[in-house]
C-alpha cells in the first residue's frame, strides 16, 4: 500500500571494521523499499565507537545523541577494534553503544535466533537436533545489571589488586523488562523461559518472583523458569524447547551469542533495542570483523534483517518489513552465500553482491 507523506528520520551509526559497508549495503535495500511502498527515508550519519574517538576523541560525541534523540530510529553498524584495545575503561569504543542504550532509555533488547531451512548445514549441530526447527528469541535486559552496576578496584603503589562489579536490578526494572518478554511471546508460540541463577544470587532470586508476579497479567503465557547454566546446556541439548528467553543483561548477552551460532552463523542475526517510546536502535549482534574488514566479505544480512526490524517496530512499515524478510529466505533458497556461511567451498557473494542480489529477490 502506498502512503506518500511518510518521511522518517533514521540516524546512521556505521561506527568501525566492517559497520561502514554493512550500513552502505543496507541503506541501498531501505531506499529501495522505501520506493516501492511510497515513504521516504532520511539519513544523517553520526559517530559512534573508534571512528569517533579518532575523530573527535570520545566513543560517544554529544552530538551523536544529539541526532538519535532526534530520529525515529538508529541503524548502527558495529564499533570496535584492536587498535583501541588498549585504552582505559571509559574510552573504549564499546562505551559507545552502552552509552546510547542508555541515552535512549533502551532496555528491552530482542535478539531472533532462526536456523533457516536452507541453512542447516552450516550449524554446527547435528541435523536431528535441529528436524524440529528452531524459532528462538532473546529478550535481554540491556540497561541495568552488572553492566551499569557500581563498580570499582583498589591500588597499592599504582597497581591494580582488586576489582568488582555488581548486579542489582529493581522490581520495576524487572517488571518492564518481564513485560516485553510476555508481549513479545503472546506473538509467538506463547512461551515465556526466564533466565536466572536464583539458587545462587539475591538478585536472580527477586528477578524470579517479578517475574513470576508479572506472569498473572499474561495468563494465557506460560511460564517456565531455568538456572543459566542449565539454559546454557539446553540450548545446544534441544534448542527446539524454547520459544522466548527473558533475561538480564549479562546473562542475555551470553546466551544470544550462544544461540546465534546455532543458526550457523552471528552474521545472519539482527537486533532491536526499544525502550518506553518508539524510538529505537537496531544492530546486528555481531562486532565489527576488523579481521576481514578490508576484505569486502563481510555479511550485511545481519544488518539487512535489522533494518526490517526497525520498519516493524520503530516506523511501523510492517509489509517492507516482511518483504525483506521474505527476500532473504528466497537468496539463501536460491541458494547464494556470504563467506560466513559458504560451507565445502562453495562459492560467496562480497557485501555488495549481497545487497544487490537481495534488492533483486523484493
Ligand atoms: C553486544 C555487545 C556489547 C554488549 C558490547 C560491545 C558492549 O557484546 O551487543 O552484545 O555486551 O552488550
Ligand atoms: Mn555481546
Amino acid at each position: 500500500m502506498k502512503n506518500e507523506n511518510k518521511v522518517y528520520n533514521v540516524a546512521l551509526l556505521p561506527g568501525d571494521g566492517i559497520g561502514p559497508a554493512i550500513i552502505n549495503a543496507t541503506t541501498k535495500v531501505i531506499d529501495k523499499v522505501s520506493n516501492e511502498y511510497g515513504f521516504k527515508v532520511i539519513s544523517k550519519t553520526a559517530l559512534i565507537g573508534g571512528a569517533a574517538i579518532d575523530k573527535v576523541g570520545v566513543p560517544l560525541p554529544d552530538e551523536t545523541v544529539k541526532i538519535c534523540k532526534a530520529s525515529d530510529a538508529v541503524l548502527m553498524g558495529a564499533v570496535g577494534g584492536t587498535k583501541w584495545d588498549n585504552l582505559a575503561g571509559e574510552m573504549r569504543p564499546e562505551k559507545g553503544i552502552l552509552g546510547i542504550r542508555h541515552e535512549l532509555g533502551l532496555f528491552a533488547n530482542l535478539r531472533p535466533a532462526t536456523v533457516y531451512k536452507s541453512l542447516k548445514n552450516a550449524s554446527p549441530l547435528k541435523d536431528y537436533i535441529l528436524d524440529g526447527g528452531v524459532d528462538i528469541m532473546v529478550i535481554r535486559e540491556l540497561t541495568g545489571g552488572i553492566y551499569f552496576g557500581k563498580r570499582g578496584s583498589q591500588h597499592t603503589d599504582g597497581e591494580c589488586f582488586s576489582a568488582y562489579d555488581t548486579e542489582e536490578y529493581s522490581v520495576p526494572e524487572i517488571e518492564r523488562i518481564a513485560r516485553v518478554a510476555f508481549n513479545v511471546a503472546r506473538g509467538r508460540k506463547k512461551k515465556v523461559c526466564s533466565v536466572d541463577k536464583a539458587n545462587v544470587l539475591d538478585s536472580s532470586m527477586l528477578w524470579r518472583n517479578t517475574v513470576i508476579k508479572v506472569s498473572k497479567e499474561f495468563q494465557d503465557v506460560d511460564l517456565s523458569h531455568m538456572y543459566v547454566d542449565n539454559a546454557a546446556m539446553q540450548l545446544i541439548r534441544n534448542p527446539g524447547q524454547f520459544d522466548t528467553i527473558l533475561t538480564n543483561n549479562i546473562f542475555g548477552d551470553i546466551l544470544s551469542d550462544e544461540a546465534s551460532q546455532i543458526t550457523g552463523s552471528i552474521g545472519m542475526l539482527p537486533s532491536a533495542s526499544l525502550g518506553s517510546t518508539k524510538l529505537g536502535l537496531y544492530e546486528p549482534i555481531h562486532g565489527s570483523a576488523p579481521d576481514i574488514a578490508h576484505l569486502k566479505i563481510a555479511n550485511p544480512i545481519a544488518t539487512i534483517l535489522s533494518a526490517a526490524m526497525m520498519l516493524r517496530y520503530s516506523l511501523n512499515e510492517v509489509e517492507a518489513a516482511v518483504k525483506i524478510e521474505n527476500a532473504v529466505i528466497k537468496f539463501l533458497d536460491v541458494g547464494y552465500r556470504t563467506a560466513d556461511i559458504a560451507v565445502n567451498n562453495q562459492k560467496y557473494l562480497t557485501t555488495d553482491e549481497t545487497s544487490e542480489r537481495i534488492i533483486e529477490l523484493l
